[in-house]
């Protein structure tokens, strides 16, 4: 059976590149899922040519669609939309989704979805109010290697009982260096590292130390330190701890100062620990397993070639395929509770937004 599903890409910028280099590899490999890129909303059409000549979104790679540039105006109002990828700075998401929505369309947009827990909410109300799908992009929990070490830990219980994690998400940024317009640096574009790739570690917790989502999810306290930057007034430098209400641990940090450590995961347990390696953090493709003394006793590869966007698009299109308006994995309660928790660290730390 084939699955089509009509894209609109908002915002021709980083993030919206590497997506939609995996909607065009998913159509070259003529699978199942027919993703058409319909249109590319834009700040300026001559930077949308830009994008689509750039990522070669041609017709042949497209179901013979030629996308349409469009100002995100037309883009909410195009009626040959399904659904509206939101690859814009986090203090736009808020507005954008309620606009996608309250025209019609079903929005997948990129983590954060907002700022704070309080916009997510309204963001989800907009939703069911339309009747419309609506996910954040938290990409990393769909990777098939996600599924496969989740077996293997909370099934065969390779590593024995699970007791503590650590995860990082860190890179080198030159921060000093940076303007302080950089979406890095922009306070009023929501910057800081909590918001930005804090999000990973702490999505990670999600996943590999509770076996639930959203509502049903296993209680947790949390503790934390931000160092907020005296120019630009946020965080480049954030640690995170963890305690589920069963004892378990987590150690979780995030930098845009300093680099992370090649394991940006250590999951252990009483007979053994997990390592993940990636060249980012959220690209969940590699991990290894190693038995009490030391020795490797399980690998997995994802040697796909996708940058890993597809996973969840392809979750997406069977959602709005099947009528859903909120994904399993990814549901709204899930989308709250880690905004909430973010929400927390930065009371406990003085970090505020304007949209607080
Ligand atoms: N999933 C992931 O692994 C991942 C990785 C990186 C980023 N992200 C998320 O994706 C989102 C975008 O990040 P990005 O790195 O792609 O950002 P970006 O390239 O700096 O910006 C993306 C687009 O947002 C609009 N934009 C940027 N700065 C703006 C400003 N000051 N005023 C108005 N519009 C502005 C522009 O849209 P136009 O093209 O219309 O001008 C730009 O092309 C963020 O929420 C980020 O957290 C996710």
């Amino acid at each position: 059976m084939t699955i089509t599903l009509n894209w609109a890409i908002l915002g021709a910028g980083n993030i919206s590149s590497q997506f939609v280099y995996d909607l065009l590899l998913n159509n070259d490999r003529e699978t199942e899922y027919h993703h058409v890129i319909k249109s590319i909303g834009c700040s300026n059409s001559e930077k949308g040519q830009e994008f689509i000549k750039n990522n070669k979104i041609t017709a042949e790679r497209n179901f013979d669609v030629t996308p349409v540039t469009q100002s995100y105006n037309e883009l909410y109002k195009n009626s040959e939309i399904d659904v509206v990828y939101i690859g814009t700075p986090h203090n736009f998401h808020f507005k954008q989704a309620i606009a996608c929505l309250e025209n019609g369309k079903h929005v997948l947009c990129e983590k954060p979805i907002t700022v704070n827990r309080k916009e997510a909410e309204k963001i989800f109300q907009v939703a069911k109010k339309n009747g419309r799908f609506c996910m954040e992009a938290v990409w990393t929990r769909f990777f098939p290697a996600i599924k496969e070490l989740k077996r293997k830990v909370y099934q065969e219980k390779v590593i024995g009982d699970v007791h503590r994690l650590f995860a990082d998400f860190s890179y080198e940024g030159d921060v000093e260096n940076l303007p302080l317009t950089s979406r890095v640096r922009d306070r009023s574009l929501a910057a800081g590292s909590l918001l930005d790739i804090g999000i990973y570690p702490i999505t990670y917790s999600r996943i590999l130390l509770d076996d639930y989502v959203g509502e049903k999810a296993t209680k947790f306290e949390h503790k934390s330190f931000l160092t907020i930057d005296k120019n630009d007034l946020v965080d480049h430098l954030a640690s995170i701890l963890i305690k589920y209400k069963d004892g378990k641990q987590a150690l979780l940090t995030s930098s845009e100062l300093v680099d992370g450590p090649k394991a940006y995961v250590r999951l252990e347990g009483s007979r053994g620990w997990v390592e993940m390696y990636s060249d980012n953090p959220a690209r969940a493709k590699h991990f290894k397993i190693f038995g009490k003394e030391g020795k490797e006793v399980y690998e997995y590869k994802d040697n796909s070639g996708y940058n890993g966007f597809i996973y969840e698009a392809n979750a997406v299109a069977n959602d709005i395929h099947n009528g859903k308006l909120e994904n399993e994995i990814m549901p709204h309660a899930e989308s709250l509770l880690v905004m909430g928790v973010m929400d927390d660290i930065r009371k406990e730390n003085g970090l505020t937004y304007d949209q607080d």
